[in-house]
């Protein structure tokens, strides 16, 4: 019977593609539907060191104004002013590039550190298989063109001195200041240098819609950042948009008038994409809370949060007025921390185009 089980398993996770699971050394198990959890099925990652991790995020080598100093090498005073440009203007044309640019950091800070990884097509080792083309990336992250943008405009103001990992993480403070209506300003140091390297299976190290609390715990922890962090940055759902196949299994489970306008809008099609926050859309506000009580929420991952362990924290947020704010700002301030490589560290560089390494 066991073995039978098993057997099922395995062939879902065969279905679910090669992308989703590689042999047994790498699963993407938060990333699609299994009927159950199998440890042998999804063994541990590839191993990485601590630092790769990034299990403690001190960010020691970051400072606030770090590209004001005039006596420092990195003197680039228009950095932070060319970036927030960038990013008004992109919002102002389209809020859900603002969105992508908030998860861009997120998903750079959890593979390999806050380190721009997550921008490589080609790397040191000329892998051109980079953490883009990983489940949780692939044809789902966006905002590149804003980076890219920004970077472009600050090489031509002080070339090689501003790092593609630190416009990745101004990008996503000024993204939060705009679609906060100006409501959340995230304390966002610099310093970081780029890394040489990415690679598209560590991007299971990102947990995944179907993540329960457990394993979204654990993600998190493993990064340095508490179980209150995590129902903090969840928050980030209350703007941006999803694909249909995340949820259409969990109708069932979703309040019925929402549910049926989600039926509605996927119209059978998995590849559809809706917004995250039915209510308020477009604003990084403290909505998501409300619509994790109401049942109104798209993941697992969000659902959960609806339980024993995370409930007070859920009705405070909802409820009292700038406590979530100032709980998101702190918490982003501390996933900018997530391993990241400074001046002197090896294999580190300040990129001169963001989608590849120097040379
Ligand atoms: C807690 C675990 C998390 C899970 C399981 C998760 C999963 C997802 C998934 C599946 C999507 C939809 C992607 C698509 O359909 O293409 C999404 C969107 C999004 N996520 Fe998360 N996420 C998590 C945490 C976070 C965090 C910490 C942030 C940022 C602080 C974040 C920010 C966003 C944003 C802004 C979007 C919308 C992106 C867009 O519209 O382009 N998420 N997330």
């Amino acid at each position: 019977m066991a073995t039978k089980l098993a057997a099922i398993i395995v062939l879902a996770a065969f279905l679910a593609g090669p992308a989703a699971c590689e042999g047994a050394s790498i699963c993407f198990n938060g990333w699609m539907r299994l009927p159950t959890f199998n440890p042998r099925l999804c063994a541990r990652g590839p191993r990485v060191n601590r630092w790769q991790r990034g299990a403690s995020p001190a960010g020691l080598g970051l400072s606030y104004g770090y590209y004001d100093n005039r006596r420092s090498t990195s003197y680039c005073p228009r950095a932070e002013g060319i970036v927030r440009g960038a990013v008004r203007e992109a919002v102002a044309a389209n809020p859900g590039i603002g969105a992508g640019l908030i998860r861009l950091f997120f998903h750079d800070c959890f593979v390999r550190g806050c380190d721009a990884s997550v921008l490589l097509t080609t790397t040191n080792s000329k892998n051109s298989d980079t953490e883009r083309e990983g489940p949780p990336n692939k044809n789902s992250l966006r905002g590149f063109e804003v980076i890219d943008a920004a970077k472009a405009a600050i090489e031509a103001a002080c070339p090689s001195r501003v790092s593609c990992a630190d416009i990745v993480a101004f990008s996503a403070r000024d993204a939060s200041y705009f679609l906060s209506n100006r409501r959340i300003n995230v304390p966002m140091p610099g310093g970081r240098y780029d890394g040489r390297e990415s690679f598209a299976n560590e991007t299971d190290q990102l947990p995944g819609p179907f993540s329960n609390v457990t394993e979204l715990q654990a993600s998190f922890a493993a990064k340095g950042l508490t179980f209150n962090e995590m129902v903090t940055l969840s928050g980030a759902h209350t703007i941006g948009r999803a694909s249909c196949r995340f949820f259409s299994s969990r109708f069932p489970e979703m309040e019925p008038a929402f549910a049926a306008k989600l039926r509605a809008q996927c119209n059978g099609n998995d590849n559809t994409n809706v917004n995250q926050d039915d209510v308020t859309p477009d604003v990084l506000d403290k909505q998501y809370y409300r619509n994790v009580i109401d049942r109104k929420v798209l993941f697992t991952s969000d659902a959960v949060l609806n339980s024993m362990e995370t409930m007070t924290q859920v009705i405070e947020n909802a409820n009292r007025a700038g406590t979530w704010e100032r709980k998101f700002e702190k918490a982003m301030k501390n996933m900018g921390k997530i391993g990241i490589k400074t001046r002197g560290d090896q294999g580190t560089e300040i990129r001169k185009v963001c989608s590849r390494v120097n040379n």
